[in-house]
Formats: structure tokens, C-alpha cells, sequence
């Protein structure tokens, strides 16, 4: 019999840049304090990449290295490297072409993927599908996002929530069906309104005005998303259960992106989870976008067993959700 291939998870890594910001900090830089931000958001302190000259690539680069490492292989070996991120190194080229050049992964193409929080999500699709074609034999997909570089540390309706970080996987080729197993991802662009950069862009190039209006940061209208991200990720998430045949008590691990303690909370309400086996790490970490995932596999590795279902689920900017089912195979 010919078994199926699918796209099994066989190495996991990150990159959490040393510098701190703590909620302390932020009390001196704008009106908050920290049980503020801790009771609405669940954060204490998040991680900021400094350092002249410092972009997404240079901590998709530790990612990666650290993936080729433990895995045991060259760079040279990876076929593929898809970065999800908002913050690219610039608006053109990727920062995948730029991060492959400086990790010498020689013999990959590599592209980005722009869906905001859901981005690692939506990567990791595309690359499971890659390797299910036969095509492609290790796709590397990492989340990475510089989030210091598009904050307004003016703005206390978002300064608060944002770090730094990036995290990457290996997706390899398995005949004993682990790995990926299903995934359901939505976006709906009227939510554009809500979550959304004014400036840079072909609609609003980068000018002197664009830049005295503060246009080239994140703006979020944080309780429309809010409400709609309890709704889509906790849908999301059980219609990838019901699909599945599955329930709650199948699933060994949630992993929620990172963007409130609140939304979190209410999926795993939603999906009848205990607090146990939800992966939550936005209090020493905040909200880095596309790394949020990814950063919880790594962290939890070592607690993950062959064979243990997990559901990654995200909500973000587009907007963009979405609910991956995996079976991990490692
Ligand atoms: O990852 C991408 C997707 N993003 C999300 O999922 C984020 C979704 N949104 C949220 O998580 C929440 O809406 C926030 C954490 C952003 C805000 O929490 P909230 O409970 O929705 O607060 P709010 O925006 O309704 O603000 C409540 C009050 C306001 O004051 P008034 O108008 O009631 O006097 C704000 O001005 O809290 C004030 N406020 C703050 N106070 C102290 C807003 N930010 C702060 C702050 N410190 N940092």
C-alpha cells in the first residue's frame, strides 16, 4: 500500500533577542502602569532587538542555524525558506532571499509571506503542501517580526503589547502520517480598518508629511479586533476540531498566538481545554506577530510527545485567521 505523505515538524528553533523591555520600563515612557497592561493584556515584559543595523533577517538567521544544528544539517541542504513577517528588512527583496544569502542556504529559493499574526499559519500550509507534492524534500518556515521598528513608543494603546523574535520549523517528508494534518485559514480584508500600517506603501508612499503624522507605525483600534478575534479564533478552532472528529480531550496541547491573556483564555473555554495544556508564554515575550507560535513549540519541545495532537490557532491583521491540526512526529 502507498502511504500517504505528509509534512512532519523534525526540528524547532528560535531566536529571542537579549534585551528586555519591561512594563516598568513603559510606565516612564508613556501614561500606563503595569497592572494595567498585565490584568488587560497578560504581558510583563517583551524582548527588543537593538543595535544599528539590526533587522528581521539577523534573527531569522540564529533561527535557522539553530534548525540546521540540531537537525544535524548544512544549510546548503534546505530547499526552501518562507519568512512570514510584517517588518521585512525592506519593502523589496524578501527578507527570505536576503536571510538565505546570509545563512549560506546556497541551494534555496525563499519568498515572504504577509498575513500578520496568522502568517506563520498560513507558511506552514503552504510549506506542508510542498512537501506532500513530493517536490521538496525540507522547508524551513520561520515567523519573524521586528515589531520595535513599526511601534510608537508614544502610543500607549500600543506600545504595550509588541516585541521582538523570531522562531523557525523544519518540515521534512514522513510515510507514517505525522505531522501536519489539517488546516483551515480564513482572511477578510474589511477588517483592514482595524489593524493596519497608513504609510510606506504603493497607496501612501513614505513622505515628509507621512512620517509628521506618525504613519509609519502600527495603528490598532484594539476592541473591534478584540472582539473579533475571541469569535474567529475560537470558531476556527472548533470547526478544525469537528472536521477532525475530534474533541477537546484528543487535543494534548493548544497553541494560541500571543496577542491577549483574554483571547486566549476564551479559545481554550471554546475548545474545552484546561489552562494545562494551553502553551502561554505572552508574559515574558508580548505580542511578536508571526513568531508567537512557533517561539511556544520551541519552548515546550521537550514536553511534546510522538503522536500528541496539537492545534495552532492565530488571529491578525488582514484580517487573517486560521486553525492548524498537528500530529507530532518527533
Ligand atoms: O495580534 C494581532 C491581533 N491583535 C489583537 O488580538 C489585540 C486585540 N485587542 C486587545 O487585545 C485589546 O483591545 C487591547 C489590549 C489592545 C486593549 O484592551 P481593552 O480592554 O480593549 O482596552 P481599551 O482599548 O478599550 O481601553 C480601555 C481604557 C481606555 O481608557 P478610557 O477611554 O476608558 O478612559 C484607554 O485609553 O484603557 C486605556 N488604555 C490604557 N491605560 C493604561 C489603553 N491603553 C492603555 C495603557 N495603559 N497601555
Amino acid at each position: 500500500m502507498i502511504q500517504k505523505t505528509t509534512a512532519a515538524i523534525t526540528a524547532v528553533s528560535g531566536f529571542l533577542p537579549e534585551d528586555k523591555l519591561t512594563n516598568f520600563d513603559l510606565e516612564k515612557m508613556v501614561d500606563t502602569n503595569d497592572e494595567w497592561i498585565r490584568t488587560r493584556t497578560g504581558i510583563s515584559e517583551r524582548r527588543i532587538l537593538k543595535g544599528e543595523g539590526l533587522a528581521t533577517s539577523d534573527m531569522v538567521v540564529p533561527a535557522v542555524k539553530l534548525l540546521c544544528e540540531k537537525r544535524g544539517i548544512s544549510p546548503e541542504e534546505i530547499d526552501c525558506l518562507i519568512v512570514a513577517t510584517v517588518t521585512p528588512d525592506m519593502v523589496f527583496p524578501a527578507t527570505a532571499n536576503i536571510a538565505c544569502d546570509k545563512v549560506g542556504a546556497k541551494n534555496a529559493f525563499g519568498f515572504d509571506v504577509s498575513a500578520a499574526c496568522s502568517g506563520f499559519l498560513y507558511s506552514l500550509t503552504l510549506g506542508a503542501s510542498m512537501i506532500e507534492s513530493g517536490r521538496y524534500k525540507k522547508v524551513v518556515v520561520c515567523g519573524a517580526d521586528k515589531m520595535s521598528a513599526i511601534t510608537d513608543y508614544t502610543d500607549r494603546n500600543t506600545c504595550v503589547l509588541f516585541g521582538d523574535a523570531a522562531a523557525a520549523v523544519l518540515l521534512e517528508p514522513n510515510h507514517d502520517g505525522y505531522g501536519i494534518q489539517d488546516s483551515l485559514l480564513k482572511s477578510d480584508g474589511s477588517g483592514v480598518a482595524y489593524l493596519h500600517m497608513k504609510a510606506g506603501g504603493s497607496l501612501k508612499p513614505a513622505s515628509i508629511e507621512t512620517v509628521t503624522a506618525k504613519q509609519h507605525f502600527a495603528f490598532q483600534d484594539g476592541q473591534p479586533v478584540f472582539k473579533a478575534a475571541v469569535k474567529g479564533m475560537a470558531d476556527v478552532s472548533a470547526e478544525l476540531l469537528e472536521k477532525n472528529n475530534l474533541t477537546g480531550e484528543d487535543i494534548a496541547w493548544l497553541v494560541p498566538h500571543q496577542a491577549n491573556l483574554r483571547i486566549i483564555d476564551a479559545t481554550a473555554n471554546r475548545m474545552g481545554l484546561s489552562k494545562e495544556k494551553v502553551m502561554i508564554n505572552i508574559q515574558k515575550y508580548g505580542n511578536t506577530t508571526a513568531a508567537t507560535i512557533p517561539l511556544c513549540l520551541w519552548e515546550w519541545e521537550n514536553q511534546l510527545k510522538k503522536g500528541d495532537n496539537i492545534v495552532l490557532a492565530a488571529f491578525g491583521g488582514g484580517f487573517t485567521w486560521g486553525a492548524t491540526l498537528v500530529k507530532w512526529g518527533s
